[in-house]
């Protein structure tokens, strides 16, 4: 398993460019079981969550071709014509619930193995089941997989989440799409990915309207075409680049960033004393020295503080001047990089879904371990500024979600290298 070792100290200066969006990618891929037509993807990270799903759904027997080295993904689904998501494949990567939505409404039958819990909590699908039994799906759950027919075909309906879960929303709406009459989804999800979602599945024909708010209308239809979509821009990936300067100290502009993608994110950086400028090219994060305020987060639903980076904050809020007090209510254990953040010396005292940071001056670099793909980025953000070398094992965590980290840091003057183990 490969480490990464950085070496703190040193501004960062430069351009970082930010990729696709790895889970409005996982959401989109999925659509291709929809149509018999060829659905292309451009501006696709090149991430291994990406290439778990192509297998997927090559194992459902999507054509799924990378090309361009991976930034393009040509996928057909016309020979899909297996239902069952095996275990092997699901249990490395929760998103392949996805595709339960979409297998239900192109073959009326689906079994999907249920994704069994990660690090950051249960993650039950109950929701999930709840939106598509109302479409009309009689699912059960024996062996660890959920078991879904809809032998009449899936029917439009009136369905009110009890929460606005983002792959549910995914999900449901997916399947509304070639279901018989209108659905009217209450409490989606509203984050930037459901509208990514919703345009590519208006542009293969679907008739969907209210994408971004908490009520979207399917109309459904016969059948959906083909159709080339853009997969949009990482806000994930970007808040977490916005945090390198911010820490770090220095000048970095996000090439590709958009500041409508993290409302309360940037809210909350000039809450710290770090100004975020838009620019032609993208998005402009300056830190120049002095030390930074501390503030308050709670992770929400979008437009919230997205509870992806949550860890992120914290390891700037590890050296910031007073107490700050994270809440994370959208997983139940998302606190996993908090002690490996105490070994390089923060001072963090967490209680249940809150932690209090109290800032210290500076981190000293020690030897952590990576626990979930977003822990393991907040503990190489940390090491940026901290006095000496941090080692981050188990980085295939970040592989995940981070394309190259080391080389998009290293661009901007980090002292930052992996090294096999
Ligand atoms: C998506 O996960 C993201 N993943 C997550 O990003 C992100 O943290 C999460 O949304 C919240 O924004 C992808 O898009 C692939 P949810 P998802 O359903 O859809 C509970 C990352 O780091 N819940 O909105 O699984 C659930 O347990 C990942 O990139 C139910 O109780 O999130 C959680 O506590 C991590 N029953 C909360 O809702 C259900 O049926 C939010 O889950 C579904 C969810």
């Amino acid at each position: 398993m490969d480490k990464i070792i950085v070496t703190g100290g040193g501004a960062l200066n430069g351009q970082i460019p930010i990729a696709g969006a790895k889970n409005a990618c996982l959401a989109l891929m999925p659509a291709s079981l929809l149509s018999d037509e060829p659905l292309t993807l451009t501006n696709v990270p090149r991430l291994s969550d990406i290439a778990t799903m192509g297998a997927l759904l090559r194992s459902l027997g999507v054509e799924v071709a990378g090309l361009a080295d991976g930034r393009v993904l040509a996928m057909s689904g016309q020979g899909a014509e297996n239902h069952v998501a095996e275990y092997d494949i699901v249990r490395k990567m929760r998103a392949s619930n996805l595709v339960l939505g979409p297998l239900l409404a192109r073959h009326g039958r689906a079994v999907v193995s249920l994704p069994g819990g990660c690090a950051i909590g249960a993650r039950p699908m109950d929701i999930h089941v709840f939106g598509l039994e109302k479409l009309g799906a009689e699912i059960e759950l024996r062996e660890g997989y959920l078991h879904a027919g809809a032998p009449n075909g899936l029917k439009g309906a009136e369905i009110a989440l009890a929460f606005p879960s983002v792959g549910a929303t995914e999900n449901i709406v997916m399947a509304a799409t070639l279901a018989r009459g209108t659905t009217v989804l209450k409490n989606a999800a509203r984050e930037p990915e459901i509208c990514d979602l919703a345009a590519c599945l208006r542009a293969m024909g679907a008739q969907i309207e209210g994408a971004g708010s908490d009520t979207i209308v399917i109309k459904g239809v016969e059948r959906l075409h083909g159709a080339t979509h853009p997969v949009l821009p990482d806000r994930i990936e970007l808040g977490t680049y916005m945090l390198a300067p911010a820490i770090a100290g220095g000048d970095v502009e996000l090439l590709g960033g958009r500041a409508d993608l993290l409302p309360t994110f940037c809210e909350k950086l000039a809450e710290a004393g770090i100004t975020v400028e838009e620019t032609e090219a993208g998005l402009r994060v300056a830190r120049r020295n002095g030390r930074i305020r501390a503030v308050d987060v709670r992770t929400e639903v979008f437009p919230g503080f997205p509870t992806d980076l949550q860890a992120q904050m914290m390891a700037l809020l590890c050296t910031a001047d007073g107490e700050s007090v994270l809440e994370e209510t959208i997983f139940e254990n998302r606190f996993m990089h908090a002690p490996e953040l105490m070994r390089m010396g923060a001072d963090i005292e967490v209680q249940g879904g809150t932690a209090r940071v109290r800032g210290v001056r500076r981190l000293k670099g020690a030897p952590v371990m990576a626990t979930d793909l977003r822990a393991s980025v907040s503990l190489i953000l940390a090491g940026l500024a901290a006095e000496g070398e941090t080692v981050v094992s188990r980085v295939y965590h970040l592989d995940r979600g981070y394309e190259h980290v080391e080389q998009k840091l290293g661009g901007v003057g980090a002292r930052i290298e992996r090294v096999k183990e």
